[in-house]
């Protein structure tokens, strides 16, 4: 069978429409007009995301799965409604697969935390990379704790790049789980997973894919990735905070235990014995974000209606222009330069801490990261403290560019 199409594409592109539609971005900041581009933290909300969660706690707040009252069915049809758009999204095979966490972060604790309890034991290897976020290393670090496994890394070479020798080398007969990130955070660096998983599966190892920066830059089809788990959150793709989803394969949530127990997850419970929902439920203990999911189902809608290549031709133009003025400029290390990036555009004026310039450069209205950017790893790697980040989304345009690099020329002239 194939694969649903994920995204629907009925409008153009249009970027002063686009702009117009994220009210933020009309803001001044320090009497300039805002340049936001930190949009790998988060990114803004468009009207139909703003207007879907006003309306529902107008007008139809209820707590879902449990009345039997009007408002608490439509809350539900609302809530439920969103899997399938998920689910399309995400090019899954059954809305079954779609968990609804708070995010990525969540999402990789639901399958550390469950995998850590009958799993993993002494002796397995747990394979990361270089370029892992925080939120997949630690929750591995812990399940590691708790069972005796010990956690791997794959080598990240000087531009940004994964040692694909150095990965097929370390997968072995005890690699019992491999995760890695789809698209780094710090570096924009768009990994092969789709050969890793092949790779990986060849050895009966499974995969969790962290797509936190992926989903709102390129197609998403984890069917056709034929990942076994794949993370994201809402708020990184126009959606609110505090939801996300956690794509499984049906075959391992059938086999994990819960996550967290509670209500909405069980199906009987007495002091002596539990019996679970059937899954996706299962995972989904206590009262959910209803609001969250309903608001992340019309950030899915909003997003889809574009052609995703669309987007991508824009966004890479945004990521050529900035690096060629960063080079141009001069005495600008440029931190992540694969060949094969998205969106995030790293760097470092020499002599200066990031800190610092993020500070200057906000004084002009542009609103970029300063950091480690939660990959502490990578960047001890590289004898950095962190970088200058400029992440862009849809609604960036190449004159915010200009100004990223007016601002960057300014800080430096004052900091010096
Ligand atoms: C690559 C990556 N993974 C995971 C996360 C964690 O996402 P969240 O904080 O939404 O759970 C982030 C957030 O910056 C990220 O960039």
């Amino acid at each position: 069978m194939q694969p649903a199409p994920s995204r629907l594409a009925t409008r153009t592109f249009d970027l002063d429409e686009v702009r117009s539609e994220f009210p933020v971005l009309s803001r001044r900041i320090h009497d300039h007009p805002l340049v936001y581009l930190d949009n790998a933290a988060t990114t803004q909300k468009p009207l139909t995301v703003l207007d879907r969660i006003d309306s529902y706690y107008r007008t139809e707040n209820a707590n879902v799965h449990r009345g039997v009252h009007t408002l608490s069915q439509e809350a539900t049809d609302a809530y439920e409604s969103v899997r399938p758009v998920m689910q399309r999204f995400l090019g899954a095979a059954s809305s079954r697969e779609i968990v609804f966490t708070k995010g990525t972060t969540e999402a990789v604790n639901l399958v550390a935390g469950s995998l850590a309890r009958g799993y993993f034991k002494k002796g397995d290897e747990i394979l990361l990379t270089g370029m892992e976020h925080h939120s997949n290393i630690v929750p591995w670090q812990l399940a590691a704790e708790a069972t005796g496994a010990v956690v791997k890394v794959v080598p990240v070479n000087d531009r940004g790049e994964l040692d694909l020798g150095a990965y097929q080398a370390l997968l072995g007969p005890r690699t019992r789980m491999v995760a890695v990130v789809h698209v780094s955070n710090s570096l924009g660096t768009i990994n092969p997973v789709r050969q890793m998983i092949a790779d990986a599966h060849s050895m009966g190892v499974p995969v969790l894919v962290d797509g936190a920066q992926a989903v709102a830059h390129g197609p998403v089809n984890v069917q056709d990735l034929d990942c076994d788990f794949y993370c994201m959150s809402a708020h990184k793709v126009f959606g609110p905070t505090g939801t996300g989803v956690l794509y499984a394969k049906e075959e391992w949530l059938e086999r994990m235990p819960p996550y967290q127990g509670g209500g909405d997850m069980i199906s009987a419970v007495t002091f002596e014995h539990t019996t679970y929902h059937e899954i996706p439920h299962k995972f989904e203990a206590g009262t959910p974000n209803m609001a969250g999911v309903i608001g992340m189902g019309a950030a899915i809608d909003y997003l889809s209606a574009f052609d995703i290549e669309e987007i991508q031709r824009h966004e890479s133009q945004l990521v050529t222009h900035a690096t060629g003025e960063l080079e141009e400029l001069g005495g600008v290390r440029l931190v992540g330069t694969a060949a094969h990036k998205t969106a995030v555009v790293s760097f470092l004026p020499e002599g200066l801490h990031p800190y610092d310039v993020a500070t200057v450069m906000d004084r002009f209205g542009v609103a970029v990261r300063s950091g480690h950017h939660c990959t502490q790893p990578l960047m001890d790697q590289y004898g950095i403290p962190g970088t200058l980040r400029a992440s862009f989304a849809l609604y960036n345009s190449l004159d915010e560019v200009d100004r990223l690099i007016d601002a960057v020329r300014k800080a430096r002239k004052f900091l010096s």
